[in-house]
């Protein structure tokens, strides 16, 4: 009789744990969002940091701290760089903190031999060369092409020479499936292990 009071009583504190437990979680994400909020994120790069037309997301592992630091403080194309006196370290920790924490976004499975085909296709060779390797007018994306996320944006959303593709002409999967392609190349020889090149 003892006994299973004494159980009820242990089921109910962990029960009540649980309730806690839950609702900091919560609180946390409550916050977070406020704080992307109220330092003006949001407004470009979505209520929760997932992104928008504007900017690209800023929430998952694949950002380091040290991309989301300098993201934030030596800021590229048209996001503001914001100084130590708009944004204190305290507030970058809290929003990286978030930002870290988040699961991100996915990258979709891709087909590696449909993936050659689009790119093709649509003509991503003419400036980034075959095998993704960059020539004179588009840079190297292959083997190592920037974060999932970034790379759906920039593809949508360029912001120098490089033509916009709307999802009309390249679905989400297109785009999976050139990244998987991408992701496929081979790995460019190190410097050190073509003689002519060696130092
Ligand atoms: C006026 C719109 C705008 C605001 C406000 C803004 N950003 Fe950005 N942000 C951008 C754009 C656009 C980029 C992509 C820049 C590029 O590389 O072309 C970006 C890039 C970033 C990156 C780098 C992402 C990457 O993949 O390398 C981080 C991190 C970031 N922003 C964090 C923040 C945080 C944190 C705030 C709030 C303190 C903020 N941004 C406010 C527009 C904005
Ligand atoms: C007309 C030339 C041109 C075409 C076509 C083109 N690009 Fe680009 N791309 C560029 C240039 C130039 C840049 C460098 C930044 C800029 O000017 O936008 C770039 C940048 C990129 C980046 C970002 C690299 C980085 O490190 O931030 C990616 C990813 C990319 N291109 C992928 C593609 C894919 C995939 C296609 C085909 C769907 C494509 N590009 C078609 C010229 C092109």
């Amino acid at each position: 009789m003892i006994r299973s009071a004494y159980c009820n009583w242990l089921a109910a504190a962990a029960a009540q744990f649980i309730v806690v437990a839950l609702a900091n979680a919560q609180t946390v994400v409550d916050d977070s969002l406020a704080l992307l909020a109220a330092s003006g994120c949001a407004a470009c790069h979505g209520p929760a940091g997932l992104g928008t037309a504007l900017a690209p997301p800023i929430v998952g592992p694949a950002l380091s701290e040290e991309e989301f630091r300098a993201g934030v403080r030596n800021a590229r194309g048209s996001m503001p760089s914001y100084s130590v006196e708009v944004l204190s370290d305290g507030v970058l920790d809290a929003l990286y903190a978030y930002s870290s924490a988040h699961e991100g976004i996915g990258v979709p499975v891709g087909r590696v031999a449909r993936g050659a085909e689009v790119y093709e296709r649509v003509g991503c060779y003419s400036c980034h060369s075959n095998q993704g390797q960059g020539i004179m007018h588009g840079p190297r994306i292959a083997p190592n092409p920037i974060r999932w996320g970034r790379f759906v944006w920039y593809i949508r959303h360029p912001s120098g020479q490089m033509p916009p593709y709307s999802p009309d002409v390249l679905s989400d999967q297109d785009l999976a499936d050139i990244y998987a392609f991408l992701r496929r190349r081979v790995q460019p020889q190190p410097v050190e292990s073509i003689p002519l090149l060696a130092p």
